[in-house]
C-alpha cells in the first residue's frame, strides 16, 4: 500500500513538473509530426552551410521572441498596410535576420505536417540546432507553443535589453521575464557568435575607459565617430563562429565589444565570479546554457487554445 502511495505521489510530481514548463514538452510532436525535428536540423545546417553567421542571427531571432510578449511568433509577422509589428521596432530593424531560413523550414513542415508545427517552436528549435551546429551544448526543447496573431512595437522597444543598459537595467530586463542575474550572465555568451554593427559599439569604443585601449583603437579604424553605421565586428573577436567561452575571457581582458558585455566584468562588478568561473569552465558554462535557454523558451507561451499555428510565419492565418 505504502508502495502505491510513493508511485502515486511520483506520478503526481511529474505531472506537476510538466505544468511548471508552461506544457511544453519535449515530445509535443512525435505523432503529429515525427519528422518535425530532422526537418529543422536539415534546414539550419544547409543554411549555416551557406552563410555560417546565420547560425548566430537564428539564435538571436528566438531571444527577441521570447522577450516579447513571450515565445510566441510575434517577431517574425511583417508589417503591412493595417500593422505594425516587431520585425522594425528599433532592437530589430536592420538587425534581426534570418527570416528566410525561418520560412524554408516552415514550407517543409507545411508540406510534411500541414498546420501542425508552430513558428514559435520553429524558432526554438532552430536556436538550438544552431548552437549544437557552431559547437556549443545540446538539449531537449520544451515544444508545444502557439503562434501569436499579433506583435507589438512598443513592447519591443521597452522589454529587449539595449547595449547602451548598464548592469543594473541588464538585471532588471532579465527579471522582467523571469530570469536570474546568473541566466544574464549564462545567455550574455551567446555572444560567442556572430557580429554587430558599429552603431551598436560606437559609444562603447569612444566613450568608455573599460575598455582595452589598443582594442578600441582597432575598432575605431573600422567605426568612424559618424557614418559607417553598419560596419560589422564580431562579438567574440576571436572565434566568432564558434561556440566556445572565449567570450568570457575578452570580458576579462576587457575586450567585450558592446557596452553591455563589458557591465558583466569591471573587476568590481557583481557578476565579476561568474564571468571568471565561465572562462575558466567551459563545460560548466554549457550545462548552465543548456538550461538557461530552456528557461528562456518557457516565457510565457501560447499552448490550449490560445493563438494559432500559422501557416505563413510572417502573416496571421
Ligand atoms: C544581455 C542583454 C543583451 C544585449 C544588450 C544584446 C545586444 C545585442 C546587440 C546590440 C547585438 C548586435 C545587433 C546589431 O548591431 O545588429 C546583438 C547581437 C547578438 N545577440 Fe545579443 N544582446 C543581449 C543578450 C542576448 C541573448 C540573451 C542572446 C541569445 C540567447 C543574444 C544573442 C545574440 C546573437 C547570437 C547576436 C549576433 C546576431 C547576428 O550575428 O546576426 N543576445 N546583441
Ligand atoms: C545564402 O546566404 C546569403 C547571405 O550570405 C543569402 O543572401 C542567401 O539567400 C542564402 N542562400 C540560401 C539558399 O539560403
Ligand atoms: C527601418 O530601417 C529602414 C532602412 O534603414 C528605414 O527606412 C525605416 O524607417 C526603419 N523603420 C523604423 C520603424 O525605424
Ligand atoms: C520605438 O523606438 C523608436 C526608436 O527608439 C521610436 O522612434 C518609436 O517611436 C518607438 N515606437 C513605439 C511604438 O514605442
Ligand atoms: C544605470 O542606468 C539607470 C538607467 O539609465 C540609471 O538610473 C542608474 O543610475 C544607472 N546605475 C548605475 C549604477 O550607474
Ligand atoms: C559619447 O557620449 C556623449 C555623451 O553621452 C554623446 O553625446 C556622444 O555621442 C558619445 N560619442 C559617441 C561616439 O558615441
Ligand atoms: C567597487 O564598488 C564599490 C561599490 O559598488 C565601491 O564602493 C568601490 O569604491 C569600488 N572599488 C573600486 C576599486 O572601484
Ligand atoms: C497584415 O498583417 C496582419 C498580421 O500578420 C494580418 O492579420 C493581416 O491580415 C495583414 N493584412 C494584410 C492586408 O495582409
Amino acid at each position: 500500500m505504502a508502495c502505491f502511495r510513493s508511485l502515486f505521489l511520483i506520478l503526481i510530481a511529474v505531472v506537476c513538473s510538466f505544468q511548471a514548463n508552461g506544457h511544453l514538452s519535449p515530445g509535443y510532436y512525435s505523432s503529429t509530426c515525427p519528422q518535425a525535428l530532422s526537418i529543422v536540423k536539415d534546414e539550419v545546417a544547409a543554411a549555416i552551410k551557406n552563410e555560417t553567421r546565420v547560425g548566430a542571427s537564428l539564435l538571436r531571432l528566438h531571444f527577441h521572441d521570447c522577450f516579447v510578449n513571450g515565445c510566441d511568433g510575434s517577431i517574425l509577422l511583417d508589417d503591412n498596410s493595417t500593422f505594425i509589428g516587431e520585425k522594425t521596432a528599433a532592437p530589430n530593424n536592420n538587425s534581426a535576420r534570418g527570416f528566410n531560413v525561418i520560412d524554408n523550414i516552415k514550407a517543409r513542415l507545411e508540406t510534411a505536417c500541414p498546420r501542425v508545427v508552430s513558428c514559435a517552436d520553429i524558432l526554438a528549435i532552430a536556436a538550438r540546432d544552431s548552437v549544437v551546429q557552431l559547437g556549443g551544448p545540446s538539449w531537449n526543447v520544451r515544444l508545444g507553443r502557439r503562434d501569436s496573431t499579433t506583435a507589438s512595437r512598443s513592447a519591443a522597444n521597452a522589454s529587449i535589453p539595449q547595449p547602451s543598459f548598464n548592469l543594473s537595467a541588464l538585471i532588471s530586463s532579465f527579471s522582467a521575464q523571469g530570469l536570474s542575474v546568473k541566466d544574464l550572465v549564462i545567455l550574455s555568451g551567446s555572444h560567442t557568435i556572430g557580429l554587430a554593427r558599429c552603431t551598436s559599439f560606437r559609444s562603447h569604443i569612444y566613450n568608455d575607459s573599460d575598455i582595452d585601449p589598443s582594442f578600441a583603437n582597432s575598432l575605431q579604424q573600422a567605426c568612424p565617430r559618424s557614418g559607417n553605421d553598419n560596419v560589422l565586428a564580431p562579438l567574440d573577436r576571436q572565434t566568432p563562429t564558434r561556440f566556445d567561452s572565449l567570450y568570457y575571457e575578452n570580458l576579462l581582458d576587457k575586450k567585450g565589444l558592446l557596452h553591455s558585455d563589458q557591465e558583466l566584468f569591471n573587476g568590481n562588478s557583481s557578476t565579476d565570479d561568474l564571468v571568471k568561473r565561465y572562462a575558466a569552465n567551459t563545460k560548466s558554462f554549457f550545462k548552465e546554457f543548456a538550461k538557461s535557454m530552456i528557461k528562456m523558451g518557457n516565457i510565457k507561451p501560447l499552448t490550449g487554445n490560445a493563438g494559432e499555428i500559422r501557416i505563413n510565419c510572417r502573416k496571421a492565418n
